[in-house]
């Protein structure tokens, strides 16, 4: 099948051809960063949220490529993707942590998502798991091991809203939220849930409804038992973190 420019990302097959692998910070300022670490990085596109670049890692030719924030976003960019021929996408992340015993700047490898989202309803029905790929997340958690960065298994949940979904109490409402998810950062907890992100239940559920391989990793920004907002200085050293620890799932 011949396709020119997808609709959104402004990329061709062309300029992916050699590369089945993804990686997806949200933040488009954060590919240059993390082209930075691949040899031979170069510009591909940059339309709305989505800048792209590709480069080698490894030997292997590699694409960065920004989702925007949240499901809707994320969705359009791996639906594209995928119809430009890449087949594994590893996202690279941040997140607040919701058990005490995880700390600023560890880091977390989901191996699936609890889907408070709305974009992964429109990929399958949500008794469908948004499960991560398991050689992906072996390879990713040796990665880590081999950095010794401290780091934490199990499920996250992706929430549509940064303040209300995950009942952050510093927003314009003074925390007021409606009854329905009144209660949805104490429940998560309780499931023993990790953390609050925005994106990774629609990038595991439209993956494997792809036939895909897709995983994450993620930089604890903040625990939530005990600030509501990250400490700004330890940003950048928690985003250097978790590149490195996604990159080294082609180490
Ligand atoms: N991203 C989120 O969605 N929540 C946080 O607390 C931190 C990062």
């Amino acid at each position: 099948m011949m396709i020119g420019k997808v609709f959104h990302l402004g990329l061709d097959r062309d300029q992916l051809q050699h590369i089945d692998i993804a990686f997806l910070p949200g933040d488009p300022g954060r590919v240059p960063k993390i082209a930075g670490y691949l040899e031979n990085p170069r510009d591909l596109a940059f339309h709305r949220e989505y800048r792209s670049m590709r480069g080698t890692l490894h030997g292997q030719e590699v694409l960065v490529c920004s989702t925007g924030i949240g499901g809707p976003s994320t969705a359009i960019c791996v639906e594209e993707l995928a119809m430009l021929g890449i087949k594994r996408f590893v996202r690279i992340g941040t997140t607040g942590a919701l058990q005490d015993a995880i700390n600023p700047g560890d880091v977390i490898i989901p191996t699936g998502a609890v889907r408070l989202d709305g974009a992964s309803r429109h990929l399958a029905p949500l008794a469908f798991p948004a499960v991560a790929d398991f050689r992906l997340v072996q390879k990713l958690v040796q990665g880590v091991e081999r950095q010794q960065y401290p780091y934490h298994l199990g499920v996250c949940a992706s929430s549509d809203t940064f303040y209300q979904g995950q009942n952050r109490h510093d927003s314009f409402k003074k925390g007021w939220v409606h009854r329905e998810i009144a209660e949805q950062l104490q429940e998560m907890k309780n499931l023993n849930v990790l953390s609050f992100e925005m994106e990774v239940a629609t990038l595991l559920t439209q993956c494997a409804t792809f036939g895909l391989s897709a995983a994450a990793v993620l930089g604890v920004l903040v625990n939530r038992n005990r600030a509501e907002f990250p400490d700004a200085a330890q940003h950048a050293q928690i985003e250097d973190r978790v590149i490195r620890a996604a990159l080294s799932c082609l180490g």
